[in-house]
């Protein structure tokens, strides 16, 4: 989707096993768009060498601050004044606590010092040993980082390098891009809590069948991951989907419809936004056989009743803190024909400020989407684009629709 399209990193990698995951990294962020400048200290090049950073981020490597190539003989202020961002991965123990104590004996922690801190965030990536990670220093060394404006990105669990398992393994280069994508984008929700359902729900015939439909919850994991970049703190109710959970979004499982209403209306109460994105069954079987329905020879199908389930919509918008307009609620529509007309009917019945329409159809299951945005203005249209940038795009325009506080 090029993320990074004209985003210049500098990717820093200090001593580590981890080294490795860095040429991957390098090579996702190029792949997103980004220019990179690698900095390497001497620790670092002991695991990697600069060859293989300079092949894959197709620029020289920087290794040290005595470097002629640059004419002012300044590299620690032209490549921290160049960059958009600058990623420390992987970020040693001892890396960091050089970062708490503002040494600068070296390009990497000297460039850190001399970045421009308002207007170039510094994200660590750390990689270590168990042991060290969960050491006192470390953990204190951590905070005062964080407390001095660097972004700490967290470690994953697992087997380690050294044999050991446990806290402390470089993120995946995946997650690290996600995290450094997320980083990029612009605050508007900063401080909003946010409550989005998604995919399709099943509702049980017998204990081997069901009903449900084609939602493959791809919008609503997109709209989470886009609220989550925006700052938000999310939640995502989601019904039987194969998605993975986007990070840093907190995940809710449910199954029927009545599931998603009772897991939505007990996170309602601390949210601030909700955005209705799943494509819930309207009926279910009125009763769910405890045994698998048997073919009784007769010919004859069985006679399923149905029930209809309850609107999770339509409650949540009628409680009071929705209708003081303390809680926002976004609503989408799958049609198949008469958009625009089929959308306003339904803003108004489901008693919501803000519909988002769509071609049910023609989106289900797809990467990409285009949306018809209707409120009481009149109506907006995204044009087709890719689920997550449209979800950008509808964030942005939630955003800017919330009451201020
Ligand atoms: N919705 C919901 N609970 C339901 C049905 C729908 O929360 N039981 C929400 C959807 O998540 C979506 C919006 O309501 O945000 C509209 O869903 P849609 O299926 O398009 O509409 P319906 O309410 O089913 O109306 P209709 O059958 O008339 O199309």
């Amino acid at each position: 989707m090029n993320d990074l399209a004209g985003k210049h990193l500098v990717l820093g990698l200090t001593g580590g096993v981890a080294c490795y995951k860095a040429a991957d990294l390098c090579r996702a962020f190029v792949k997103e768009g980004a220019s990179v400048q690698v900095v390497m200290t001497e620790a670092a090049a002991q695991f990697i060498t600069p060859v293989t950073m300079q092949a894959l981020s197709g620029r020289p490597v920087h290794t040290s601050q005595w470097d002629a190539r640059e004419p002012n003989n300044m590299p620690h202020i032209n490549l921290s004044r160049e960059a958009d961002a600058i990623v420390v991965a992987p970020c040693s123990a001892d890396f960091i606590a050089k970062l708490v104590h503002g040494r600068a004996d070296d390009l990497l922690s000297l460039l850190c010092l001399a970045r421009p801190a308002q207007r170039v965030p510094l994200l660590l990536a750390p990689a270590m040993n168990r042991e060290m990670w969960t050491h006192p220093a470390t953990q204190r060394n951590l905070a005062q980082v964080a407390a001095d404006g660097a972004r700490v990105l967290g470690v994953g669990t697992g087997e380690q390098a050294c044999g050991e398992t446990g806290d402390g393994r470089m993120l995946e280069p995946h997650e690290l891009l996600e995290d450094v994508v997320a980083a990029m984008q612009p605050k508007p929700l900063a401080g909003r809590r946010v409550l989005v359902t998604a995919g399709p729900t099943f509702e049980p015939i017998d204990p081997v069948r069901g009903i449900t439909n084609h939602s493959s919850g791809k919008m609503g994991f997109a709209v989470a991951r886009a609220a989550r970049e925006a700052g938000a703190e999310v939640t995502l109710v989601a019904g039987p989907v194969h998605l993975p959970t986007p990070r840093g979004v907190r995940r809710v499982d449910v199954r029927t419809a009545r599931q998603m209403l009772e897991a939505t209306l007990g996170l309602a109460d601390a949210a601030d936004l909700f955005v209705a994105t799943a494509a819930v069954a309207d009926w279910r079987p009125a009763a769910e056989a405890a045994h698998k329905i048997k073919k009784d020879r007769s010919g004859q199908p069985p006679q399923l009743a149905f029930a209809e389930n309850p609107d999770i919509l339509a409650t949540v918008a009628a409680l009071p803190r929705a209708r003081s307009g303390a809680l926002y609620c976004v609503g989408f529509a799958a049609e198949s024909q008469d958009l625009l007309a089929n959308a306003q009917a339904k803003r108004a019945r489901k008693g919501i400020p803000l519909l988002a329409g769509n071609i049910g159809p023609a989106t289900f299951g797809q990467d990409d989407n285009q949306l018809l945005l209707v409120d009481a203005q009149g109506a907006t249209e995204l044009p087709r684009a890719p689920k997550l940038q449209l979800a950008r795009t509808l964030v942005a325009e939630i955003a800017r629709r919330l009451p201020t506080r």
